[in-house]
């Protein structure tokens, strides 16, 4: 078993520091020329813009009056400035676990449905179309998450410190992957979070559409497989860590503008 887990050790290791295939580069290049006409996050961006206005759940109530941050239906902007403290729901909130409130209060959509529920499927899925939604009207915005009010400062210092905290069988943390420039796996270059500009790449690149997998990726779902990179157990959907870990990258991001919604591999 012990030399089992050394052997994956060193694999992932050599995954992480070989320099892509030409054959690759290639791929991506056409994949980056594939898609210049436009990203199809739009469609989910589409559908989620008709999910804000659609009467919807046992309420049979829409979006619009949902409070992200800015006042009730304020679109704009709203997704640049989150997590933030919501007086209301008593928690820092990102935008998934904001729109996942809003479902629930003013829809009558129970959370547990999301929390329980699978990525890709479902209300977790029509929450991602949301999602798009509201980060297309933060495009070109710069990050400006709010590290003076205490609520969201203790989030940030957990999120750091979650970011540094070895677990699993390989004794990997976050910063094992993204503390270094230039570090690739395969042809994707992992960012160096530690610092203001790889914080803000790995933070607001997401949500993505992933060309591999022709899906569209929330931040959630991006922690979470990362999280099963990591080998560590699997985080809830909407738990403190992953809000912890979203509030320090995009603390750490401040000032940096966004590209929402990001095409990815
Ligand atoms: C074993 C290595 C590994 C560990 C540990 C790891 N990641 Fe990742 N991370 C990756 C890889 C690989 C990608 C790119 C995946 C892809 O594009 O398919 C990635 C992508 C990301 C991205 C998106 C970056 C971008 O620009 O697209 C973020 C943000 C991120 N990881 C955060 C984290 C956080 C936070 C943790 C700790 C909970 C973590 N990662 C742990 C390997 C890792």
């Amino acid at each position: 078993m012990r030399k089992r887990i050394k052997a994956v050790a060193v694999c992932v290791g050599i995954a992480l520091t070989a320099p892509a295939s030409a054959q690759e580069e290639l791929n991506f290049d056409a994949y980056r020329e594939m898609l210049a006409d436009g990203n199809p996050a739009e469609l989910y961006e589409m559908e989620g813009e008709e999910l804000w206005r659609t009467a919807r759940g046992p309420k049979n109530a829409t979006l619009e009056q949902c409070d992200l941050g800015l006042g009730a239906g304020v679109v704009a902007g709203a997704a640049a400035q989150l997590p933030r403290y919501f007086e209301d729901a008593g928690r820092v909130q990102d935008l998934e676990t904001r729109l996942m409130y809003c479902m629930d209060t003013l829809q009558g959509i129970p959370s547990k449905e999301i929390i329980d529920g699978k990525f890709l499927q479902g209300e977790r899925a029509r929450l991602a179309a949301l999602v798009a939604y509201v980060v297309t009207h933060s495009k070109g915005e710069k990050i400006a998450v709010d590290l003076s009010h205490p609520k969201v400062k203790e989030m940030y210092e957990l999120g750091e410190r979650t970011f540094y905290y070895r677990l699993g069988v390989m004794d990997f943390s976050c910063a094992s992957c993204h503390s270094q420039d230039g570090k690739r796996i395969r042809a994707t270059q992992l960012p160096n979070i530690t610092t203001r500009e790889g914080a803000a790449e790995g933070w607001g690149s997401w949500p993505a559409y992933r060309v591999s997998s022709s899906q569209f990726w929330t931040m959630q779902h991006r922690l979470w497989d990362c999280f099963r990179q990591q080998r560590a157990a699997e985080p809830i959907f909407g738990s403190d860590v992953i809000i912890a870990l979203s509030t320090f990258m995009a603390g750490k991001g401040n000032g940096i503008e966004a590209k929402w919604p990001g095409v990815k591999r």
